[in-house]
């Protein structure tokens, strides 16, 4: 009923060259994507149009981050209608990595979240607690406090959003939470969509992200609530993106 997506986030890698091959090598390896999944990839904006560019059946394009406004004096900054004109249909949203370095909260979480949707595009809003956060316990309360705070003003749209768990201590880091732990999460993320926003919470697509390979895949993908997954150091290596796209449910 959720139909799975595999999301590539490239973060500040690749040059437009590079982009551009590696988009051509997923384009030839993914043509053949088993049915019933989908695949987005998320270079950085200078390469989106590339990318864009590109013969790609089959793969979307997404961008990283977003400005919450239509225009106007906000310098250095990229409105949801232009990344919308140069072809993307999804924009990552509150990654560990803005939230930590560049002071993104919960309330301009929410404000990129519906300004995505306003533009038609699919908005991938991530949360995760830290290793700390975990350790000390708060790891749930921390997580579906993030859900709440991102997404209840936006409780008759929940089913045109993407959900990213990712545990900050699993990003980049070759630790995975075990797909139990995942589970346990995700489902609790569910619960949470439910009372925000009733039956819709069915129909959202939960990612799970950090340290996601070809070798654990398949177990992550093969729990009920485990809808896809937001791929950083994998998504980088078109062999192992593609692998992983095609995993084995
Ligand atoms: P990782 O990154 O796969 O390299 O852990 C995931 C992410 O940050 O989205």
């Amino acid at each position: 009923m959720r139909t799975p997506l595999i999301a590539g986030n490239w973060k500040m890698h690749k040059t437009i060259a590079e982009a551009v091959a590696l988009t051509d090598a997923l384009a030839v390896g993914l043509a053949d994507l088993p049915a019933n999944r989908q695949v987005v990839i998320c270079p950085t904006f200078t390469a989106l149009a590339s990318v864009a560019a590109r013969p790609r059946a089959g793969i979307a394009i997404g961008a990283q981050n977003v400005y919450p406004e239509v225009q106007g004096a906000y310098t250095g900054e990229i409105a949801p209608g232009m990344l919308k004109e140069i072809g993307c249909t999804y924009v990552i949203i509150g990654h560990s990595e803005r939230r930590q370095l560049f002071g993104e909260t919960d309330a301009m979480v929410a404000r990129k979240a519906a300004a995505v949707l306003d533009a038609g595009m699919t908005p991938i809003v991530c949360v995760g607690e830290t290793r700390a956060e975990r350790e000390s316990g708060q790891a749930e309360n921390i997580v579906l406090g993030q859900v709440k705070a991102g997404l209840s003003a936006l409780s008759n749209r929940l089913s045109e959003i993407v959900i990213a768990y990712e545990p900050v201590w699993a990003i980049g880091t070759g630790l995975t939470a075990t797909s139990a732990d995942a589970q346990a999460m995700h489902a609790a993320i569910r619960g949470e969509l439910r009372s925000v926003g009733g039956n819709q919470a069915d129909t959202v697509r939960i990612q799970y992200g950090g340290s996601v390979k070809p070798d654990n895949v398949d177990e992550l993908m093969a729990q009920p609530d485990i809808d896809g997954a937001l791929v950083g150091g994998a998504a980088l290596v078109a062999e192992s993106f593609i692998r992983i796209a095609k995993f084995v449910k």
